[in-house]
């Protein structure tokens, strides 16, 4: 997908924020709902899809491997699978735009299924590491047959014949990676195990059991994980009813927070344990954030947040959160540079390859609108002092999460934050702006 012109905006400075609103469908959820709807053999009805750009581009790459992926309503989705292996060979360039995790998770799938496809993605993705995912299908069998720059997109994978069953202990904390070693595992006979030091997002595992798949998970070290399929299932189509996104949830959340006199209802929240460091940092630095209605879902839970306007205070947020929390860092920087104190991120390595080097968006952003800032290694570094000059215009790098972010610092601050393109924001969370103005957000 192409972002021809870019859109700037500007968060203002803004009265209390009111409301109740429901973010969309699970990014995470929505990639995988269309990928194992194609794995099933027959008809997946998805609901709450998150119907952005990322989401959208994996249906295109499903119905390019042959799977019938039908919009039936808003977020409704209709997939008629093709089975375990049953992927045929596309007959173009499977283009990800700017999704990792469609690209990532596609390369497993198809890392099990006797075919070649070519996959590529915008140039926010070429520059995202490939590798990770390439030495593990490599040993599963499937082979490189072209990539660019030591393991960069564009990719041709050549996927095995005869995929064999691994044990594999990922390098990185990666829901990512491990979920590409498991589609892959799903072709290969007998079982395949990958183990993480930290357990990273689960949604893959959940899935799979929802499809009928035998997967055990027991726990490996301190943190870490072990996950064990068995090969060669039938995965049986079963409906996926997709929660709303902690990930933009955030958002509003710490818009609220920051607000003074904002009370803003956040509902249907997934609250999935592996994905709510967030709540429990914010919660830490004095944030004001009921729960309310916990219910069970489709395979996760989930729940309504009050969010009230909140004096906070710097905390010490540690390393071993970071996997729960990791797409989240951007905006809770934001919500530091409003705490009075210090607050300290550690261990945010993976942040410098995600959309864009987020370690150094951040920083800089922050910087530019005047809040003292420091990177220590992997650590980010944000002194607050309860409010945010603002003034500044900030580079967003094809990154949806720095736009939004620095946005939401626009709302609070003394003069507003510009953010220079707000186009890539259509990738995860296309009502952004719409949402937010609706609760009262000024953004102009
Ligand atoms: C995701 C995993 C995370 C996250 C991304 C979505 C997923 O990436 O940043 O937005 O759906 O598996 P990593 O696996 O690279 O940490």
């Amino acid at each position: 997908m192409s972002h021809p012109s870019p859109t700037p905006l500007a968060g203002r400075r803004s009265g209390a924020l009111k409301g109740r609103v429901r973010v969309p469908g699970d990014k995470s959820i929505s990639h995988r709902a269309l990928i194992f709807g194609a794995l099933a053999v027959g008809k997946t009805l998805v609901s709450g899809l998150l119907e952005g750009e990322d989401v959208l581009n994996t249906g295109k790459a499903m119905r390019a491997l042959g799977a019938t992926v039908e919009r039936t309503g808003e977020g409704q989705w209709r997939v008629h699978g093709v089975g375990v292996g049953g992927f045929r060979e596309p007959a173009g360039v499977l283009d990800f735009g700017n999704s990792a995790t469609g690209c990532r998770l596609v390369m497993g799938a198809v890392a099990g299924c006797p075919i070649t496809a070519t996959f590529d993605g915008d140039a926010s993705l070429r520059k995202r590491p490939m590798k990770r995912i390439l030495d593990p299908v490599a040993l599963i069998g499937a082979r490189a047959v072209s990539e660019t720059d030591g393991g960069r997109l564009p990719v041709t994978l050549q996927g095995a014949r005869d995929p064999i069953p691994i044990v594999y202990r990922t390098p990185v904390p990666s829901a990512q990676v491990k979920s590409a070693v498991l589609l892959a595992g799903l072709a290969a006979p007998g079982a395949t195990t990958v183990i993480e030091s930290e357990a990273s997002r689960d949604h893959t595992e959940r899935l799979l059991m929802h499809f009928g798949a035998q997967v055990t998970v027991e726990p490996d070290g301190a943190h870490g994980r072990k996950i064990t399929l068995t090969g060669e299932p039938e995965l049986a189509p079963a409906p996926v009813v997709v929660p709303a996104d902690p990930s933009s949830a955030a958002f509003p959340m710490v818009a609220a927070l920051i607000v003074p006199g904002s009370e803003v209802v956040l509902t249907d929240v997934m609250t999935n344990p592996l994905r709510t460091g967030l709540i429990t940092t914010l919660r830490e630095m004095g944030a004001d954030i009921e729960t309310l209605n916990v219910r069970g879902g489709v395979g996760e839970e989930l729940a309504d947040f009050r969010v009230r306007a909140s004096a906070l205070k710097g905390v010490d947020v540690p390393a071993a959160r970071a996997p729960s929390m990791i797409d989240e860092y951007p905006v809770l920087a934001v919500a530091a540079a409003f705490a009075d104190g210090t607050t300290r991120m550690r261990g945010l390595k993976e942040l410098r390859v995600k959309e864009s080097d987020r370690l150094a968006a951040v920083a800089e952003g922050l910087r530019l609108n005047g809040v003292a800032v420091e990177i220590e290694g992997d650590d980010l570094i944000v002194h607050g002092n309860g409010r945010a000059p603002g003034g500044g215009q900030v580079a967003t790098h094809m990154d949806h999460r720095i736009a939004m972010s620095f946005l939401v610092m626009g709302l609070a601050s003394d003069k507003p934050v510009g953010v220079d393109d707000t186009s890539f924001i259509a990738t995860s969370f296309p009502s952004y702006v719409a949402m937010m103005r609706s609760l009262g957000a000024d953004l102009a």
